[in-house]
């Protein structure tokens, strides 16, 4: 299995996930974890995706100054992010079906930057997705600030791995 921790460690992910934080990509992996595993939903895409759900952030300066209200109205976060999490999962031998399944819950984790609603529209795992980010959203975006060390991140994350791992043994078992 590619593991949360191999992602952590690639350096397209140390480059770009920094914009938005690892705070908010381990505490949304997190949140996504445990909401698959109440409802039955495929783990290890789930957390994948909420881990990276961000990675497409870009940052947008007009004269040297960060222009939140540009970047708002141009985002294209989650299209960016979609390819980007793609590419890397391949890169790293993800599994083709996997690795595309991840990218369309990354694509489809916010619809602000389409011209319609995808409420009501998304799968399980896609849903999932959406409502950790949404559930560990703060206030003027404050949450993307917040830090968390490399080491507490990657302690995070390989209890995660842990228990995706786990979840997969007991599915066998069940079989
Ligand atoms: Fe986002
Ligand atoms: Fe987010």
């Amino acid at each position: 299995m590619i593991t949360l921790e191999n992602i952590f460690s690639h350096w397209v992910t140390e480059k770009y996930l920094q914009r938005s934080g690892i705070y908010h990509a381990v505490t949304v992996a997190e949140t996504a974890f445990s909401m698959a595993r109440e409802q039955g939903v495929d783990e290890e895409v789930a957390t994948k995706a909420a881990f990276l759900h961000d990675i497409g952030h870009y940052e947008w300066y007009t004269d040297g100054e960060w222009d939140y209200d540009e970047y708002r109205k141009h985002d294209i976060h989650a299209i960016k992010g979609a390819e980007r999490a793609h590419k890397l999962l391949i890169r790293l031998g993800e599994d083709r079906a996997r690795a595309k399944e991840v990218a369309l819950a990354i694509l489809l984790h916010t619809d602000s930057y389409l011209p319609f609603s995808v409420e009501n529209e998304r799968t399980n795992v896609q849903d999932i997705v959406w409502k950790a980010d949404t559930i560990n959203e703060e206030e003027a975006g404050r949450h993307h600030y917040k830090l968390m060390d490399k080491q507490e991140a990657m302690a995070r994350l390989q209890k995660l791995d842990e228990s995706i791992i786990a979840g997969h043994k007991s599915e066998v078992n069940v079989q």
